[in-house]
């Protein structure tokens, strides 16, 4: 599996924001945009362009637009707080939702919903979860998207555990990972230490 942890002093500052409890949950939105935004930008960096002729006011040019088909899947609920970034930066990507709900007990991944976009095979996805605890969420996930025919998978999380890119390691070796941080531990509740405690909560002031 392809892990990359996105080191940029733009993502270093925001994450200190996202992780402080006093932030309040309208800042907390704005900052989950932005870190979002970082990690759009690196893990789209390779996606294929072709020429492509432009007309300027003053002559034509040649330039490049993108030429792969995208989908972005939030996870439900938090990884809405991450699907606004991802559409400004590919306004044309198509998106399909996934709903999972960890069991507050077990922490065990349920799905509760799921629409995708058809004939995923061709497209590179982006899996939009910002917490990568257990990993059993993004497996679950990613398992799913494989089924339905995707061959390349990218997962966008804003923190990881490292128990949860071990169980990924294990589970879809394929996948790819981009985070802007690899935390220490998970605690006997499988959340994330230091982290930034229950994100879809912190998104949605709940
Ligand atoms: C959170 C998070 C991930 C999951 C990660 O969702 O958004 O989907 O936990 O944990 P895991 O790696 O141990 O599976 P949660 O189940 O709390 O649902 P929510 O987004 O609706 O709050
Ligand atoms: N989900 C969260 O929102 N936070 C964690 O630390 C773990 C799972």
């Amino acid at each position: 599996m392809r892990l990359q942890v996105v080191r940029h002093p733009l993502v270093e500052d925001v994450l200190a924001a996202l992780r402080d409890a006093q932030t309040s949950a309208a800042e907390f939105r704005r900052l989950a945009h932005r870190v979002s935004l970082l990690l759009v930008a690196e893990a789209t960096r390779d996606l294929p362009t072709a020429d492509v002729d432009v007309e300027t006011p003053l002559e034509v040019t040649k330039a490049r637009r993108l030429a792969r088909r995208v989908v972005a899947v939030p996870v439900l609920r938090a990884g809405l707080g991450m699907l606004d970034a991802f559409l400004e930066l590919v306004p044309s990507a198509q998106v399909g939702y996934v709903g999972l709900e960890r069991d507050e007990r077990t922490a065990v991944a349920r799905r509760y919903y799921e629409k995708l976009p058809k004939r995923l095979e061709d497209a590179v996805v982006y899996l939009l979860d910002p917490m990568l605890a257990t990993g059993g969420s993004a497996a679950h996930a990613i398992d799913g998207l494989n089924g339905h025919g995707a061959r390349t998978v990218r997962l966008l999380s804003i923190v990881a555990a490292p128990e949860g890119v071990a169980h990924l390691e294990k589970t879809v070796p394929g996948a790819e990972v981009y985070t802007a941080a690899l935390d220490r531990e998970l605690n006997d509740q499988k959340y994330i230490l230091p982290g930034l405690g229950d994100f879809g909560d912190r998104l949605f002031g709940t």
